[in-house]
């Protein structure tokens, strides 16, 4: 009677059964997560006068994870008012020691004994691509790849990506549209589909119109499994979205699977030893293909997303697409009998800095290193900090050198000539406190483990504005229509994608 008594005055239905279930679930959650970080907890009460301040956030073991995944740049600029330019946070049950003072950063680059590079390279090698290679040596490989990346090996592979571009670009006006019709796409879209399929076409292989793997399909699957990408990493793809990433990337591997095997597989040279090197380290059929994967997302994963950027900032800023032009139409008027296309667009100042330009607006991965042994770390200002083994180091150059109001004025703004001299130049001079920055941006990581195909990136992208400007009539379908905002989901894995596309359409020149 009692019982029945209070169950009417508290009104209990269905749904308040519910809710008292859910937060039955999550108050489970809580425990397990408070059970997780008692382990944590003596190691915290060691933490010393000398450690860079340590801020654990609210959540316990979780700690700051769920800011961190949501927008790491507000998330580390929140953290940096507070603390200034190192500090530690935890990040589900991990300490990672983020540093943000780009005068101090080659203290991090350079010492490959106590920072580790590998782990952590490895922890996410097995998430994203399940992938572990355990013979594996990574100076070899990286010996390899510059050398198919450098010199005359660049030269030819450089051609090969021309020839691609330019018929994929021919291509995409022709089918079922007349030479008056404007096609339409999101500029998102079209720039990462035709540099994912030149550069597949030109490292993977598979020639167009014969039986071999159609690179639109490898790029359709790609462009699923890229969606999927930061969470694998960050191990939060809920259980739906596992059973997608596991069947899209199952795909993936079944396409690459005929790659780079021999000389008939019409892959680049870099990719046929590539192959080479695994099968000599003793990897199966199995791990050469997830490795596979991994090297198209090296090679494939940025070149787009930054094409994207550039041309939709020349798009919306009148005054710096003109100065291109001016640069690229100079060039298409010297004799060509005298010095072939492409070595004369070797030389464009003006792109050059529009693109450096560009990168530093959107390039923004975390230089990630792992504390193997304790290390005192010694900052320019002479400060110095301990370090722990077992902990994190994170650069993140976007917040600064690259959006840092210090280093450049209106660090919003897209100013193509901003690494352009009066005198037209290359700019390499840039301050902070009075101190000439080294790294003044930093898209292609730096020391060691910075970016092997930067050179093979920038051509490949140059060559791209290049044709479409060249072949193409491209506008906004809106001309007052600005850039999309950044997918804040992103920050930390390499180039930024826009929230959304920009709409645009486009003819080929000249027509009546
Ligand atoms: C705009 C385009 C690109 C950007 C912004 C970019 C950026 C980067 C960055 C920041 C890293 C260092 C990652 C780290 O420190 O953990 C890297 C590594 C690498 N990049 Fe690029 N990249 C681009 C295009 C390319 C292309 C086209 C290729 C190949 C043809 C390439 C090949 C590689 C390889 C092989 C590594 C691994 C180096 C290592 O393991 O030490 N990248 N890239
Ligand atoms: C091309 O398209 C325009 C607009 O849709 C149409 O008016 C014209 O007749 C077409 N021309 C040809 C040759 O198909
Ligand atoms: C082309 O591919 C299809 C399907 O994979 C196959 O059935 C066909 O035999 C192939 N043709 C040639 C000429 O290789
Ligand atoms: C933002 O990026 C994430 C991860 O790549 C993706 O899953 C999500 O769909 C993107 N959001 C939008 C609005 O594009």
């Amino acid at each position: 009677m009692a019982t029945r008594m209070s169950m009417c005055q508290l009104n209990i239905n269905e749904e308040t059964v519910g809710v008292l279930f859910l937060i039955n679930i999550l108050f489970k959650k809580y425990m397990i997560l408070v059970n997780k970080e008692k382990g944590t907890q003596q190691q915290d009460k060691l933490r010393s006068e000398k450690e860079p301040p340590l801020d654990k956030g609210v959540i316990p073991w979780l700690g700051h994870a769920l800011e961190f995944g949501r927008d790491a740049a507000k998330f580390l600029n929140r953290m940096k008012v507070k603390h200034g330019d190192i500090f530690t946070v935890r990040v589900a049950g991990r300490y990672v020691t983020v540093l943000l003072d780009p005068s101090s950063y080659d203290a991090v680059i350079e010492d490959s004994v106590s920072l580790d590079f590998t782990r952590y390279a490895q922890v996410l090698m097995d998430r994203i691509f399940s992938l572990q290679l355990p013979h594996h040596n990574p100076a070899v490989e990286k010996a390899l790849t510059k050398q198919h990346f450098e010199g005359g090996s660049l030269s030819c592979l450089s051609s090969t990506m021309h020839c691609h571009l330019q018929s994929l670009l021919l291509q995409a006006q022709r089918p079922c549209h007349n030479q008056t019709d404007w096609n339409t796409d999101g500029l998102f879209s079209f720039c990462y589909s035709l540099l994912f399929r030149a550069g597949y076409l030109t490292l993977f292989g598979g020639e167009q119109n014969n039986n071999r793997t159609d690179p639109t399909d490898v790029y359709e699957e790609y462009r699923k499994f890229d969606n999927l990408l930061t969470k694998m990493a960050r191990t939060t793809l809920k259980p739906e979205e596992k059973r997608t990433a596991q069947s899209v990337r199952g795909r993936l591997w079944e396409l690459l699977a005929p790659a780079g095997l021999g000389e008939g597989s019409g892959s680049s040279p870099w990719l046929r030893d590539y192959r080479h090197l695994l099968q000599e380290e003793g990897a199966d059929e199995e791990t050469q293909r997830r490795a596979l994967l991994l090297q198209l997302w090296a090679t494939q994963g940025n070149v787009g997303p930054a094409a994207f950027w550039l041309l939709g900032f020349l798009l919306t800023n009148p005054e710096a697409m003109r100065a291109v032009r001016r640069e690229f139409s100079s060039i298409s008027e010297q004799d060509s009998a005298k010095c072939p296309l492409l070595d004369r667009l070797q030389h464009t100042p003006v792109f050059d800095s529009a693109l450096e330009e560009t990168l530093r607006l959107s390039a923004a991965p975390f230089i990630t290193r792992e504390v193997v042994q304790e290390k005192t770390l010694q900052m320019a200002n002479g400060q110095e900090y301990q370090l722990r083994r077992g902990d994190r180091v994170c650069l993140f150059p976007f917040i600064s050198p690259q959006m840092d109001p210090e280093i450049h004025q209106e660090p919003q703004r897209f100013k193509y000539e901003r690494f352009l001299n009066k005198d037209g130049s290359v700019k390499k001079d840039f301050f902070k406190g009075g101190r000439r920055l080294k790294y003044y941006t930093m898209p292609w990581g730096a020391g060691t483990n910075g970016c092997v195909g930067k050179r093979f990136a920038i051509n490949s992208i140059r060559q791209f504005v290049y044709l479409v400007l060249s072949h193409l009539e491209l506008e906004r379908c809106d001309s007052e229509a600005q850039m999309p905002e950044v997918n804040s989901s992103r920050y930390g894995f390499g180039m930024l994608q826009p929230e959304g596309d920009l709409a645009i359409r486009y003819k080929p020149r000249h027509s009546h």
